[in-house]
């Protein structure tokens, strides 16, 4: 009689929803006018507004005026948008034919085609992660079956990188393991490795045959668009396999239009166009092409050499107020000093979670359980108040 009854979708277990979502969710939901949300990950400027960069806006008016159809594009999107990312992305190694791209929806997008793929190709890899990383890495990488095993990354109480234990934990890696790599500006920590580090850890990927996979999500925030690179640059000089997944929402302002791209690369040109056929098969089967418009735009920014200038000024702008909140921030107390020597758009508080939930009930301040808060959340009007509001609690 029991098997008789059929499984129910009443029967699923509840899910444990994504921090950073729920944060969102819970700031918006809060009707005090005086809210600071410094959680997500949103560029905001010194009016406390997430403005449309002037030259995705301009590109925008010119695709308006010559787009004449809509008819889809195929699985790798928009073709030149690709080739037009490869300098920013792959500098030098920009016209090694190694390495081929094709467009997806965010970074997301990216991550998850390029854990399908390892999958795919080695099923028994683990993904070797940082403690802490950004809390989306790990259900992705396990959503595609993928094991996983952290490496220590960020000491939060002494706000310095682990950098000799992730060392030794990455040597430990066993070949074919992956190694996820922030390309820059570290989510959530804001401690990027210094070129010696990047070179250490380039050293033990080599020696270890692990795969290195890297995060690219905000280039241009850090320290600049080549230095931002410059990690993934020196793993392309020496690894015959590279996987980057690069998202253009955070450096073209353009988040809900989830542009991305996933770029691999493998020993030679045929393994390449391989790889390429199951990622573009497995795209099919997931989003069959991406959304076209966030990339279009990209594409008519970068091929329009005034607006390519106005988008590069643009970043170089964005970074700058990050640095200088940063700067503001790390002067206003000694025990806030680091977060001067770090790059992004995000630093870690020392705080417990009581002290973070303490904060968002007194002070309507909202953050990250961990104590991820973004630098640029809030306007320069709101930003003594921040500070203020941090020191007290830090004071306990
Ligand atoms: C963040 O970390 O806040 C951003 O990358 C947004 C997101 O999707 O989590």
């Amino acid at each position: 009689m029991l098997d008789m009854i059929a499984p129910s979708l009443a029967a699923l277990p509840p899910v444990t929803s994504d921090s950073l979502l729920a944060l969102i969710a819970l700031a918006k939901a809060d009707p005090r006018t005086d809210k600071i949300d410094v959680g997500v990950g949103v560029y905001r400027d010194a009016g406390g507004a997430t403005p449309i960069p002037r030259s995705v806006k301009a590109a925008e008016k010119l695709l308006w005026e010559r787009q004449e159809t809509k008819a889809y594009l195929g699985g790798r999107g928009d073709v030149r948008f690709g080739e037009l990312l490869r300098p920013f992305v792959l500098g030098r190694h920009s016209g090694d034919e190694r390495i081929d791209q094709l467009q997806t929806p965010g970074g997301c997008g990216a991550l998850r085609l390029g854990f399908q793929l390892i999958k795919l190709a080695n099923p028994k890899a683990r993904v070797l992660l940082g403690d802490p990383t950004w809390p989306n890495h790990p259900p992705m990488a396990l959503g595609v079956g993928l094991e996983l095993s952290n490496y220590p990354y960020y000491d939060r109480d002494n706000r310095r990188i682990r950098f000799d234990e992730m060392i030794s934990a990455l040597s430990a890696g066993r070949p074919g393991d992956v190694a996820l790599l922030h390309g820059c500006c570290h989510n959530p920590t804001g401690a990027d490795l210094s070129d010696g580090q990047w070179a250490e850890v380039t050293r033990i990927v080599v020696e270890r045959r692990l795969l290195p996979f890297v995060d690219l999500a905000y280039q241009g925030l850090g320290r600049g668009m080549a230095e931002d690179a410059a990690g993934l640059h020196g793993l392309l000089d020496v690894c015959d396999e590279v996987i980057v997944a690069q998202s253009c929402d955070k450096n073209f302002g353009s988040y809900r239009d989830r542009v991305g791209a996933l770029f691999v690369k493998t020993g030679g040109r045929d393994a390449t166009a391989t790889a390429m056929a199951h990622v573009l098969q497995m795209a099919r089967e997931m989003w069959s092409m991406p959304p076209d418009h966030g990339g279009a735009v990209v594409r008519t920014v970068l091929e329009n050499a005034a607006l390519k200038a106005d988008w590069l000024v643009e970043v170089g702008e964005m970074r700058g107020r990050i640095n200088e909140v940063r700067a503001t921030i790390a002067g206003a107390d000694p025990r806030l000093a680091f977060i001067g020597e770090q790059f992004g758009m995000f630093s870690m508080l020392p705080l417990t979670k009581a002290q973070v939930v303490a904060l968002r009930e007194t002070h309507a301040i909202y953050m990250a359980d961990s104590g991820r808060f973004n630098i640029v959340g809030m306007s320069d009007e709101a930003l003594p108040r921040f500070i203020a509001a941090v020191v007290e609690t830090l004071d306990g």
